[in-house]
């Protein structure tokens, strides 16, 4: 692990100082992005800083300095040459008064790395009983208030399966815990859209970029009946085939989800800034 702190690399990652009073750490003030690095460049590095400017201007922060955490992200990667790497970039609104509303900063600012050991090419999913809101005040961001996801994982995990797929209020297909999910009816290859209350997940934009497919809110139960084949895409799964959605055994992969790995494997490997 590696890791800079306001404006400074660590010698000792674990020994950094965050004041008890930090937002992002009391309430779940801050906002991040998770980031692939190959071979010690990151992966699509000016997609994953835009979506933390949004994430942090939709939370009312001040915009994060890119420049600075650029630097960041170059002094924390200087020397590493991992063939797989995931960053993550963590900025908060900083110290604040014990409660929910929020001090006038410095905003904090870490940058932490580590190697990543590939993921299994296909993964079992649960969906589980709790809802994701479209229409509150947090959706569509990525907020450190990550602990519906936490509990949501450790339900699946409880059960097998290794991502939690989510409904959102009005019963449509959203997303994963961590992940976006793409499905195939009849051929067509479909994935809800962002008004589902889904994150707009870097790779599900550059799949629907890459292999295209329809945007389109359908209801849960509908999808696991009609759908022939499914896949989850992020940042660390990339293409991964659905092996199995509860009880249900899909091919893994099916002939669209292997097609669209295929086409993300070729690309990635020509683009490190798509
Ligand atoms: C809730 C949620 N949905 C979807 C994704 C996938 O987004 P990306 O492809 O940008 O990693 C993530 C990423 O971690 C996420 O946290």
């Amino acid at each position: 692990m590696r890791a800079w702190l306001n404006g400074q690399l660590l010698d000792d990652p674990a020994g950094a100082t965050l004041s008890v009073t930090d937002h992002g750490f009391t309430v779940g003030d801050g906002v991040f992005e998770s980031i692939k690095t190959l071979h010690g460049e990151p992966f699509a590095l000016t997609r994953h800083l835009a979506r933390l400017a949004r994430s942090a201007s939709g939370l009312g922060l001040e915009t994060p300095d890119e420049a600075e955490v650029r630097r960041g992200v170059a002094e924390v990667l200087a020397g590493t040459d991992d063939p797989l790497g995931r960053l993550r970039i963590t900025y908060t609104a900083g110290p604040a008064p014990m409660g929910s509303g929020r001090g006038d900063g410095p905003a904090t600012l870490a940058v932490a790395y580590s190697a990543l050991a590939p993921m299994g090419a296909s993964a079992a999913v649960r969906t589980v009983p709790w809802p994701r809101n479209e229409r509150g005040a947090i959706t569509g961001l990525k907020t450190t208030s990550y602990a519906e996801n936490v509990i949501a994982l450790a339900h699946a995990s409880k059960r097998g399966a290794s991502e939690a797929i989510f409904a959102n209020t009005v019963g449509n297909l959203c997303e994963g815990t961590g992940s976006n999910v793409f499905y195939v009816v009849d051929g067509e290859l479909r994935t809800p859209t962002l008004a589902s209350g889904c994150l707009a997940g870097v790779t599900r934009a550059l799949v629907l970029e890459w292999s295209g497919g329809v945007e389109v809110d359908e209801q849960m139960g509908e999808v696991a009946e009609r759908m022939s084949e499914a896949f989850l895409v992020s940042t660390t799964r990339d293409v991964q085939a659905i092996s199995r959605w509860d009880d249900r055994e899909l091919p893994a992969p099916g002939p669209v989800t292997d097609e669209c790995a295929r086409t993300w494997a070729r690309r990635e490997a020509e683009h490190r800034d798509p």
